[in-house]
């Protein structure tokens, strides 16, 4: 089967790349994102192909290139699933924030209602793709709720996950080190992996194409998160014995790297990782594993979140305890509020957490970051519910560069590693700052001994 007409559902982080990267390589298919949203989809229809609602490297010059050629933002869903022979699903899996599994659980609402609405719309068979992160045997419950529909339509069910990195999302899409398809061993079932396979291999190597069943494939995305995100957690943890053995983290990862087993991948100690996905999809599969009766395989990567929320607020305590066990009134500068540099993406930042402490402790918090903008900083903050709108617009000051935002205050924290931090004038932010001049690099981005030689007192994280 060869596929002419491709909808997606959700215009987020997954869905626009993606389905851009599909437009541009496959010209011959017409692709359709939509999504309730509707600012969202004014935003990707924008004239100027720079105010697209995700910041992504070199996502723009694509969305020029097929824009309204063969790839078309729209709010009208049910057009979209109507004329499709494939769809996408590419929704938000939030953590659940209700009922039972609070906390841990995937909250899969909006996966049911994209269900529901394509047995509604459909009047003839669809393959549909699972894009978004589910928990595995979600095909399951796809699969009952598309049969039911009494039309007598038929649905093929494949999973697809996504394993694409914001910030290098263009990159990471254009040569994947794989792309994974799930699907039945059923003739049906072959035939949509197939047919999915076919749109890949416009520009994917074929030996790069793996095809699975739907169990193992959803299973792999959540593993692969967990995988990456407790490299994270284990260097993080490494991080707090360097700093009190001298050793020093980034040479124990160097030496550590080299063994072709271990490899030099994920092992930068940080300030704790962040993101919409590593902590939702660990905290899930420690919902399946307890929901399975596996107490051991569950405590095992809960681990790996307890050690990421240790590490945020030791970072935290670490400003406090340094700046004389106090930090009231006093204008801590933070550098960086995305949760990786390249992103203006701030979900589950670190910077957050960090802030949400320093405000606790009756700091003036001062950012800047290179994208994102004062809105979105106070809305992260609010989330946490610690602070009313009122008493973060009095104490939390943005800039619109990096200078500015260090002028007058007694320590700067890096939170992100934006590469304009590097090529900072650290001298000229010494000079304006209060004496001690205290410097907090969670991302080890700067030269230690050269800061330190500038006069900071200068804390890089895992270095003794
Ligand atoms: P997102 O929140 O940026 O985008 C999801 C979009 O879906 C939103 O714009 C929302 O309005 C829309 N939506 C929700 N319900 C809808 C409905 N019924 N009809 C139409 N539109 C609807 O989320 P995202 O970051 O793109 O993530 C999507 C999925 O991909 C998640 O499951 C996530 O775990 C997974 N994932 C994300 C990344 C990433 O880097 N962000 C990477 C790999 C996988
Ligand atoms: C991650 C995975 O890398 C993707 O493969 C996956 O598709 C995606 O999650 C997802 O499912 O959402 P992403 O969260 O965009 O991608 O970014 P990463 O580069 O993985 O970084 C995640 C967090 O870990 C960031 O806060 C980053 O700063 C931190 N990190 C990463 C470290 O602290 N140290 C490292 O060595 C690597």
């Amino acid at each position: 089967m060869m596929i002419k007409n491709i909808c997606c559902i959700g215009a987020g982080y997954v869905g626009g790349p993606t389905m851009s990267v599909i437009a541009s390589k496959c010209p011959e298919i017409r692709v359709n994102v939509v999504d309730l949203n509707e600012d969202r989809i004014k935003k990707w229809n924008d004239e100027n192909v720079d105010n697209i609602p995700i910041y992504e490297p070199g996502l723009s010059d694509i969305v020029k290139e097929c824009r309204d050629k063969n790839l078309f933002f729209s709010t009208n869903v049910e057009q979209a699933i109507s004329d499709a022979d494939m769809i996408f699903i590419s929704v938000n899996t939030p953590t659940k924030t209700y009922g039972v599994g609070k906390g841990m659980a995937a909250d899969l609402k909006y996966i049911e209602l994209c269900a529901r609405q394509i047995a509604s719309v459909a009047t003839n068979d669809k393959i549909i793709v699972e894009k978004s992160t589910l928990p595995v045997r979600t095909a399951e419950s796809l699969k009952a709720i598309l049969d039911n529909t009494g039309n007598g339509v038929k649905f093929d069910i494949l999973s697809n996950p996504e394993f694409l990195a914001e910030g290098t999302a263009v990159d990471d899409l254009l040569t994947p080190d794989r792309v994974l398809i799930g699907g039945e061993s059923s003739e049906r079932g072959l035939a949509a992996q197939k047919a999915l396979v076919e749109v890949y291999a416009h520009w994917v190597p074929e030996d790069r194409i793996l095809t699975t069943n739907v169990w193992s494939s959803e299973l792999s995305k959540l593993t692969a998160n967990a995988f990456l995100a407790q490299r994270v957690s284990s260097i993080n943890a490494l991080s707090e014995l360097c700093e009190v053995t001298e050793a020093d983290v980034k040479e124990v990862a160097r030496a550590i790297g080299t063994d072709s087993r271990i490899g030099p991948k994920f092992l930068n100690a940080s300030v704790g990782f962040g993101g919409s996905c590593f902590q939702k999809d660990i905290l899930n599969l420690v919902y399946i594993a307890k929901s399975y009766g596996l107490h051991e395989v569950a405590d095992y990567w809960e681990q790996v979140i307890i050690m990421n929320d240790h590490q945020k607020r030791r970072f935290a305590k670490k400003i406090v305890t340094r700046l004389f066990n106090t930090v009231s009134g006093k204008k801590i500068c933070l550098l960086g509020w995305a949760f990786k540099k390249d992103t203006n993406d701030t979900r589950e930042s670190a910077a957050i957490y960090v802030s949400d402490y320093l405000l606790n402790e009756h700091a003036e918090v001062h950012v800047y970051d290179p994208k994102v903008k004062r809105d979105q900083i106070i809305s992260d903050l609010l989330v946490l519910g610690n602070f009313s709108k009122e008493e973060l617009e009095e104490r939390v000051f943005t800039y619109e560069d990096a200078l500015s935002c260090a002028n007058q205050a007694h320590a700067v924290a890096i939170m992100t590693e934006w590469d304009e931090f590097k090529e900072l004038d650290w001298k000229h932010v010494y000079d304006e700052m209060f004496k001690p001049a205290f410097l907090f690099d969670g991302r080890m981005l700067l030269n230690h001994d050269e800061m330190t030689g500038i006069g900071f007192q200068m804390y890089t994280l895992g270095k003794g």
